[in-house]
Protein backbone atom coordinates (compact mmCIF):
# COMPACT_ATOMS: atom_id res chain seq x y z
CA UNK A 1 0.00 0.00 0.00
CA UNK A 2 1.65 3.27 -1.09
CA UNK A 3 1.49 5.69 1.89
CA UNK A 4 -0.21 9.38 2.02
CA UNK A 5 2.00 11.83 0.23
CA UNK A 6 3.02 14.56 2.96
CA UNK A 7 4.08 18.03 3.41
CA UNK A 8 7.41 19.14 4.60
CA UNK A 9 9.04 22.82 5.61
CA UNK A 10 12.84 22.89 5.62
CA UNK A 11 14.79 25.64 6.30
CA UNK A 12 18.29 27.15 5.27
CA UNK A 13 16.95 25.23 2.10
CA UNK A 14 19.45 26.43 -0.44
CA UNK A 15 22.79 24.61 -0.09
CA UNK A 16 24.79 22.44 2.07
CA UNK A 17 22.23 19.39 3.99
CA UNK A 18 19.32 21.51 3.74
CA UNK A 19 19.32 21.30 -0.42
CA UNK A 20 20.22 17.77 0.39
CA UNK A 21 16.98 17.09 1.66
CA UNK A 22 15.46 19.12 -0.37
CA UNK A 23 16.52 16.56 -3.53
CA UNK A 24 16.06 13.64 -2.19
CA UNK A 25 12.50 14.43 -1.09
CA UNK A 26 11.51 15.04 -4.64
CA UNK A 27 13.82 12.94 -6.52
CA UNK A 28 14.12 9.56 -4.73
CA UNK A 29 11.84 7.50 -3.65
CA UNK A 30 13.24 6.96 -0.32
CA UNK A 31 11.65 6.87 3.18
CA UNK A 32 9.90 10.57 3.58
CA UNK A 33 8.23 10.27 -0.25
CA UNK A 34 5.76 10.93 -1.42
CA UNK A 35 5.53 14.55 -0.96
CA UNK A 36 2.92 16.38 -1.39
CA UNK A 37 4.71 20.09 -0.80
CA UNK A 38 7.73 21.14 0.13
CA UNK A 39 8.31 24.55 1.40
CA UNK A 40 11.93 25.46 0.52
CA UNK A 41 13.19 28.18 3.22
CA UNK A 42 15.87 30.39 2.62
CA UNK A 43 16.84 34.03 3.56
CA UNK A 44 17.19 35.32 -0.53
CA UNK A 45 15.62 33.32 -2.63
CA UNK A 46 16.71 35.17 -5.72
CA UNK A 47 20.69 35.33 -4.96
CA UNK A 48 23.54 33.31 -6.11
CA UNK A 49 23.90 30.78 -3.14
CA UNK A 50 19.79 29.60 -3.88
CA UNK A 51 20.73 29.59 -8.03
CA UNK A 52 20.33 25.32 -7.04
CA UNK A 53 17.05 25.33 -5.51
CA UNK A 54 16.24 27.40 -8.20
CA UNK A 55 17.15 24.65 -10.77
CA UNK A 56 15.62 21.50 -8.89
CA UNK A 57 12.11 24.10 -8.13
CA UNK A 58 11.64 24.52 -12.13
CA UNK A 59 12.16 20.81 -12.46
CA UNK A 60 9.25 19.98 -9.80
CA UNK A 61 6.98 23.49 -9.49
CA UNK A 62 3.95 21.09 -8.53
CA UNK A 63 6.17 20.46 -5.44
CA UNK A 64 8.98 22.88 -4.41
CA UNK A 65 7.41 26.47 -3.20
CA UNK A 66 10.14 28.24 -2.57
CA UNK A 67 9.81 30.80 0.31
CA UNK A 68 11.28 33.74 1.82
CA UNK A 69 11.98 33.33 5.57
CA UNK A 70 15.47 34.80 7.69
CA UNK A 71 15.93 32.23 10.39
CA UNK A 72 16.77 35.86 12.44
CA UNK A 73 13.59 37.81 11.60
CA UNK A 74 10.41 37.07 13.46
CA UNK A 75 8.32 39.23 10.94
CA UNK A 76 9.51 37.17 8.39
CA UNK A 77 8.88 33.67 9.93
CA UNK A 78 4.97 35.48 10.42
CA UNK A 79 4.84 35.98 7.14
CA UNK A 80 6.04 32.88 5.67
CA UNK A 81 3.28 31.03 8.49
CA UNK A 82 0.61 32.61 6.76
CA UNK A 83 1.72 31.71 2.98
CA UNK A 84 1.87 28.08 4.26
CA UNK A 85 -1.36 28.13 5.88
CA UNK A 86 -2.80 29.50 2.56
CA UNK A 87 -1.33 26.65 0.60
CA UNK A 88 -1.80 23.68 2.79
CA UNK A 89 -5.50 24.60 4.42
CA UNK A 90 -6.85 22.16 6.92
CA UNK A 91 -4.16 19.32 6.42
CA UNK A 92 -1.79 21.21 8.03
CA UNK A 93 1.64 20.53 7.94
CA UNK A 94 3.63 16.90 8.67
CA UNK A 95 6.70 17.96 8.89
CA UNK A 96 9.51 21.29 10.09
CA UNK A 97 12.84 20.43 9.58
CA UNK A 98 14.90 23.35 11.67
CA UNK A 99 18.30 22.88 9.29
CA UNK A 100 18.99 26.54 8.80
CA UNK A 101 22.28 27.94 11.37
CA UNK A 102 25.50 29.72 11.23
CA UNK A 103 28.38 28.80 12.91
CA UNK A 104 30.61 31.41 14.62
CA UNK A 105 34.22 29.88 14.71
CA UNK A 106 35.69 31.72 17.71
CA UNK A 107 37.43 30.24 20.62
CA UNK A 108 36.42 31.01 24.15
CA UNK A 109 39.16 34.10 24.21
CA UNK A 110 38.18 35.67 21.42
CA UNK A 111 34.35 35.04 21.26
CA UNK A 112 32.48 38.87 21.25
CA UNK A 113 29.02 39.32 22.60
CA UNK A 114 28.11 40.25 19.14
CA UNK A 115 28.74 36.30 17.90
CA UNK A 116 27.49 35.07 20.22
CA UNK A 117 24.05 37.28 20.00
CA UNK A 118 23.54 36.36 16.18
CA UNK A 119 24.45 32.56 16.77
CA UNK A 120 21.53 32.50 19.71
CA UNK A 121 19.05 34.56 17.09
CA UNK A 122 19.75 32.49 13.92
CA UNK A 123 20.22 28.72 15.57
CA UNK A 124 18.30 29.06 18.90
CA UNK A 125 15.52 31.92 18.83
CA UNK A 126 15.00 30.93 15.05
CA UNK A 127 13.99 27.29 15.96
CA UNK A 128 12.03 28.47 18.67
CA UNK A 129 9.81 31.35 16.77
CA UNK A 130 9.53 29.27 13.94
CA UNK A 131 7.71 26.28 16.14
CA UNK A 132 5.51 28.95 17.99
CA UNK A 133 4.42 30.30 14.48
CA UNK A 134 3.78 27.04 12.86
CA UNK A 135 1.96 25.31 15.75
CA UNK A 136 -1.65 25.63 14.53
CA UNK A 137 -0.36 23.64 11.03
CA UNK A 138 1.40 21.01 12.65
CA UNK A 139 -1.63 20.71 15.11
CA UNK A 140 -4.21 20.68 11.72
CA UNK A 141 -1.64 17.96 10.35
CA UNK A 142 -1.84 15.38 13.44
CA UNK A 143 -5.87 15.60 13.91
CA UNK A 144 -5.76 15.25 10.36
CA UNK A 145 -4.04 12.05 10.30
CA UNK A 146 -6.54 9.87 12.01
CA UNK A 147 -3.75 7.72 13.42
CA UNK A 148 -2.91 7.36 16.98
CA UNK A 149 0.92 7.73 18.10
CA UNK A 150 3.88 9.95 16.81
CA UNK A 151 5.38 9.97 13.61
CA UNK A 152 6.97 12.36 11.24
CA UNK A 153 4.39 11.54 8.61
CA UNK A 154 2.06 12.71 11.29
CA UNK A 155 2.89 15.77 13.09
CA UNK A 156 6.77 16.60 13.84
CA UNK A 157 9.41 19.49 14.59
CA UNK A 158 13.00 18.21 13.63
CA UNK A 159 15.52 20.59 14.78
CA UNK A 160 19.07 20.31 13.23
CA UNK A 161 21.44 19.98 16.32
CA UNK A 162 25.33 18.35 16.46
CA UNK A 163 27.70 16.70 18.37
CA UNK A 164 29.73 19.64 19.78
CA UNK A 165 26.26 20.92 21.48
CA UNK A 166 27.10 18.01 24.15
CA UNK A 167 28.36 18.99 27.11
CA UNK A 168 29.36 15.49 28.15
CA UNK A 169 31.55 15.40 25.11
CA UNK A 170 33.08 18.93 25.17
CA UNK A 171 36.42 17.98 27.23
CA UNK A 172 37.30 15.35 24.41
CA UNK A 173 35.53 17.83 21.59
CA UNK A 174 36.93 21.11 22.56
CA UNK A 175 39.85 21.45 20.73
CA UNK A 176 38.99 19.92 17.69
CA UNK A 177 36.06 22.07 16.68
CA UNK A 178 37.18 25.49 19.20
CA UNK A 179 33.70 27.26 18.20
CA UNK A 180 32.62 28.64 21.17
CA UNK A 181 28.98 30.84 20.29
CA UNK A 182 28.15 28.09 17.87
CA UNK A 183 27.90 25.07 20.82
CA UNK A 184 26.87 27.06 23.18
CA UNK A 185 24.19 28.21 20.89
CA UNK A 186 22.87 24.59 19.80
CA UNK A 187 22.95 23.66 23.40
CA UNK A 188 20.24 25.95 23.90
CA UNK A 189 18.49 24.55 21.35
CA UNK A 190 18.74 21.37 22.43
CA UNK A 191 17.60 22.55 26.00
CA UNK A 192 14.53 24.43 23.87
CA UNK A 193 13.90 21.19 22.24
CA UNK A 194 12.89 19.14 24.82
CA UNK A 195 11.15 21.78 26.18
CA UNK A 196 8.94 21.85 23.51
CA UNK A 197 8.64 17.79 23.17
CA UNK A 198 6.91 18.42 26.37
CA UNK A 199 4.38 20.93 25.42
CA UNK A 200 3.77 19.45 21.89
CA UNK A 201 3.17 15.93 23.28
CA UNK A 202 -0.78 16.64 24.01
CA UNK A 203 -1.19 17.00 20.68
CA UNK A 204 0.76 14.21 20.05
CA UNK A 205 3.30 16.13 17.99
CA UNK A 206 7.08 14.48 17.89
CA UNK A 207 9.86 16.95 18.45
CA UNK A 208 13.64 15.94 18.44
CA UNK A 209 17.39 16.44 17.58
CA UNK A 210 19.64 15.20 15.02
CA UNK A 211 23.15 15.27 14.52
CA UNK A 212 23.72 14.59 10.62
CA UNK A 213 27.66 13.78 10.87
CA UNK A 214 30.39 15.79 10.21
CA UNK A 215 29.41 16.44 7.35
CA UNK A 216 31.34 17.74 4.04
CA UNK A 217 29.80 21.55 3.87
CA UNK A 218 30.50 25.27 3.69
CA UNK A 219 29.94 24.93 7.34
CA UNK A 220 31.65 21.16 8.09
CA UNK A 221 34.56 22.11 6.30
CA UNK A 222 36.01 19.86 3.54
CA UNK A 223 37.73 17.62 6.14
CA UNK A 224 34.40 16.23 7.23
CA UNK A 225 33.57 12.29 7.32
CA UNK A 226 30.28 12.29 5.46
CA UNK A 227 29.31 13.53 2.13
CA UNK A 228 25.82 15.27 2.15
CA UNK A 229 23.79 12.38 0.19
CA UNK A 230 24.85 9.96 2.94
CA UNK A 231 23.93 11.75 5.86
CA UNK A 232 20.93 12.92 4.82
CA UNK A 233 19.84 9.10 4.01
CA UNK A 234 20.84 8.56 7.13
CA UNK A 235 19.11 11.60 8.83
CA UNK A 236 15.78 10.19 7.04
CA UNK A 237 15.86 6.81 7.81
CA UNK A 238 16.49 7.60 11.05
CA UNK A 239 12.79 10.01 10.83
CA UNK A 240 10.88 7.44 9.29
CA UNK A 241 11.27 5.03 12.43
CA UNK A 242 10.87 7.61 14.95
CA UNK A 243 8.25 7.04 17.27
CA UNK A 244 6.66 8.72 20.61
CA UNK A 245 9.05 7.14 22.55
CA UNK A 246 11.73 9.78 20.74
CA UNK A 247 10.44 12.99 21.76
CA UNK A 248 13.18 15.16 22.89
CA UNK A 249 15.86 12.53 22.00
CA UNK A 250 19.02 14.07 20.48
CA UNK A 251 20.29 11.08 17.84
CA UNK A 252 22.69 10.97 15.34
CA UNK A 253 22.24 9.99 11.42
CA UNK A 254 22.57 6.53 12.20
CA UNK A 255 19.83 6.38 15.07
CA UNK A 256 22.37 6.12 17.85
CA UNK A 257 21.90 8.25 20.77
CA UNK A 258 24.15 11.29 21.40
CA UNK A 259 24.64 11.93 25.26
CA UNK A 260 24.60 15.67 25.78
N1 LIG B 1 28.12 20.12 8.21
C1 LIG B 1 28.35 19.54 9.38
O1 LIG B 1 29.38 18.89 9.59
C2 LIG B 1 27.35 19.67 10.49
C3 LIG B 1 27.62 19.00 11.70
C4 LIG B 1 26.70 19.09 12.73
C5 LIG B 1 25.55 19.82 12.56
N2 LIG B 1 25.31 20.47 11.40
C6 LIG B 1 24.06 21.24 11.29
O2 LIG B 1 23.43 20.95 10.06
C7 LIG B 1 22.65 22.08 9.63
C8 LIG B 1 22.97 22.42 8.20
O3 LIG B 1 24.35 22.74 8.12
P1 LIG B 1 25.18 22.71 6.75
O4 LIG B 1 26.40 21.95 7.04
O5 LIG B 1 24.31 22.33 5.63
O6 LIG B 1 25.59 24.26 6.67
P2 LIG B 1 25.74 25.24 5.42
O7 LIG B 1 26.13 24.50 4.21
O8 LIG B 1 26.62 26.35 5.91
O9 LIG B 1 24.26 25.79 5.21
C9 LIG B 1 23.64 26.56 6.19
C10 LIG B 1 22.27 26.97 5.69
O10 LIG B 1 21.66 27.79 6.71
C11 LIG B 1 21.19 28.98 6.08
N3 LIG B 1 21.11 30.10 7.00
C12 LIG B 1 22.09 30.65 7.74
N4 LIG B 1 21.61 31.69 8.43
C13 LIG B 1 20.29 31.82 8.10
C14 LIG B 1 19.25 32.70 8.47
N5 LIG B 1 19.45 33.72 9.31
N6 LIG B 1 18.02 32.48 7.95
C15 LIG B 1 17.79 31.48 7.09
N7 LIG B 1 18.73 30.62 6.68
C16 LIG B 1 19.98 30.80 7.18
C17 LIG B 1 22.19 29.24 4.95
O11 LIG B 1 21.64 30.16 4.03
P3 LIG B 1 22.52 31.33 3.29
O12 LIG B 1 22.99 30.72 2.01
O13 LIG B 1 21.54 32.44 3.12
O14 LIG B 1 23.65 31.67 4.20
C18 LIG B 1 22.32 27.82 4.42
O15 LIG B 1 21.23 27.48 3.61
C19 LIG B 1 22.96 23.20 10.64
O16 LIG B 1 21.94 23.26 11.61
C20 LIG B 1 24.26 22.74 11.28
O17 LIG B 1 24.43 23.25 12.57
C21 LIG B 1 26.18 20.42 10.35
Amino acid sequence: MSSKPISVLITGANRGLGLEMVKQMVETQGPLTPVSVLFACCRDPGGPRAEGLQALAKKHPDIIKIMCMDAADPKSIKQAAQQVASVVGKSGLNIIINNAAIAIRSPFFESTPEEMQNCFNINAIGPMVITQEFISLLRAAAKDSGTPGMSCRKAAVINISTIASSNGLANETYNKWRVLPYRVSKAAMNMMSVCASVELQKDEILCMMLHPGWVRTDLGGPEGELDTHESVEGMFRVMNSLTEKHCGALLNWKGETVPW
